[in-house]
């Protein structure tokens, strides 16, 4: 096929975007946003500081004008995020204890219910493993509430969509490290005590090198039973940004629960990591020689 979304579907795939609703007015955005992709994630308004900006009032304006375009669009939506250290509304940051931990699970089952229906897959917690080496958990209010803050927003998730996918999401777990063999720990943790968790998600957010067990790291995921998928994905601009986009991806299509790949932002202009050129269309919105690698290896074979 002739499109990401298109090909990576011949695949029984997604190939997917983040969406930031303050440029939904751009014509060229919009424009490769629709021909290219069929998985949308909001880039920060599903967030919780978005979602909840004071205690008990929702608002969800904008992460509705996202979800509405893909779905009327013929789009999936990947929920991002309902649990995370990092954007939490100021009235959060300054919680604890058994009121952060209920405030939590309140937000979790508002906003999951509001969107019941519409949302393939929800990060459901973001980033709560440390960087330290030694696969800790990341100290923070949440995590001060107690160990179990993780398994008790996916139970709230669970309970207030049961159709949506439930996905734990991170980054630096992309090669076998410390860190996402701690992950790896509580996946199989949580099946095995029937905690409800669907899907893994690996942000890749990579450098100018991939780690050599990158997809062995994937299939051990696969091979718990969950799905896995590409959920961040940009790649530092070098001499090898279009050969690893292509090894990326080959290495998703060789997994056989790694269901879709989603990158983080639409042409290098849009993305977070000023200066890395990392996506798959140019500041002017042209095809990369990224893009074509990501095209060919998903319409090989
Ligand atoms: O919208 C406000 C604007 O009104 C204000 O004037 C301006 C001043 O700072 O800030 C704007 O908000 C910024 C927002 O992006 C929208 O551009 C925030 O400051 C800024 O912190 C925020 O950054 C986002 C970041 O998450 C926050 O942690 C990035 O766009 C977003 O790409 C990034 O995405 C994260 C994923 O959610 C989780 N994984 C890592 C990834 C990259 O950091």
């Amino acid at each position: 096929a002739s499109t990401l979304g298109a090909s990576a579907a011949e695949k029984g795939r997604y190939y997917g975007t983040a969406i930031a609703a303050g440029r939904m007015g751009d014509s060229t955005y919009m424009t490769i946003a629709n021909r290219e992709f069929n998985m949308i994630t909001a880039e920060n308004e599903m967030k919780m500081d978005a979602t909840e900006p004071s205690q008990g009032r929702f608002t969800f304006t904008n992460g509705d004008r996202i979800v509405n375009w893909a779905l009327s669009n013929g789009k999936r939506v990947r929920g991002h995020t309902l649990a995370w250290h990092a954007q939490q509304p100021g009235w959060m940051q300054s919680m604890s204890g058994s009121a952060l931990r209920n405030a939590l699970i309140n937000h979790v089952t508002q906003v999951a219910s509001y969107y019941r229906g519409k949302v393939y897959a929800w990060d459901v917690v973001n980033e709560a493993f440390a960087d330290d080496g030694r696969g800790s958990r990341r100290d923070s209010n949440l995590q001060r509430t107690g160990n179990d803050w993780i398994e008790a927003a996916f139970r709230a998730a669970r309970a207030a969509d049961p159709g949506a996918k439930l996905c734990y999401n991170d980054y630096n777990t992309d090669g076998i490290n410390a860190k996402s063999t701690a992950v790896y720990n509580m996946v199989r943790d949580f099946r095995s005590r029937g905690v409800p968790i669907d899907c893994v998600g690996f942000q890749a957010h990579l450098g100018t090198s991939l780690p050599s067990d990158f997809q062995a790291n994937l299939q051990r995921f696969s091979d718990l039973g969950v799905e896995v998928q590409l959920t961040e994905l940009d790649i530092q601009q070098g001499s090898n940004q279009a050969n690893m986009y292509a090894q990326v991806t080959n290495a998703c299509l060789a997994v056989a629960r790694c269901t879709g790949i989603t990158v983080w932002g639409v042409r290098d202009s849009d993305s977070w990591r000023t200066g890395a050129n990392p996506l798959l269309f140019d500041a002017s919105g042209n095809k990369k020689p990224a893009y074509t690698s990501v095209l060919n290896a998903l319409n090989a074979g």
